[in-house]
């Protein structure tokens, strides 16, 4: 079985553009090895006891992308545990710099067309709740962050089936072990 110290690695991360499937398929990953699942979204919930929506609304970007930077920094920092990362986090340098450092990273790749159909009708996503623009401001937000996630350790699609992209991911570990 696959040992996160056989990468010399603490933990590993889930990262991807909004609506790519980060939290289902880090929380079944975290299953399949038994070890912790954090959502750093949903830990910027329960330190803030707002939700992102409210966040954005009533504090704006800036103040979110702050705190973002805090629970990442400090969740990437725990050992033996899968965390899904916020899709705007990898704008971050800092962020980026600690995922180099302690984490395997996962990027789950979704065709831009996928993933307007996904995120159409979300009322989740603040960036995206101008009406008129949604689909020019997902495909700049999209080009912009295409580059940073694809700079992870292992990069797979996730355009149909889940249990594919986890059989994949789990044999992509599993080659690592001895
Ligand atoms: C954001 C993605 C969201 C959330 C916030 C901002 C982004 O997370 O952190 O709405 O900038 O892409 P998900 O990727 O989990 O949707």
């Amino acid at each position: 079985m696959f040992n996160l110290n056989e990468l010399k690695k603490k933990n590993i991360c889930i990262i991807g553009f909004m609506g790519s499937g980060k939290s289902i398929i880090g929380k079944d990953l975290s299953k399949y090895l038994n070890i912790k699942f954090y959502d750093t979204d949903k830990e910027i919930e329960l330190k803030t006891k707002k939700s992102i929506n409210k966040i954005f609304k009533e504090d704006g970007e800036k103040y979110f992308r702050d705190i973002e930077e805090k629970i990442c920094i400090k969740l990437l920092g725990q050992d033996n545990c899968v965390i899904s990362l916020g899709g705007g986090s990898i704008i971050n340098k800092n962020i980026r710099k600690v995922i180099k450092k302690n984490s395997y990273s996962i990027y789950l790749q979704v065709k831009l067309i996928n993933l307007m159909h996904r995120l159409k009708s979300s009322k989740k996503r603040p960036l995206l709740n101008k009406k008129d623009n949604k689909k020019e401001l997902l495909e700049d937000l999209y080009n912009d962050r295409k580059k940073f996630y694809e700079d992870a350790d292992f990069i797979v699609s996730n355009n149909n089936d889940k249990l594919q992209v986890l059989e994949k991911i789990k044999s992509k570990l599993n080659s690592y072990a001895n």
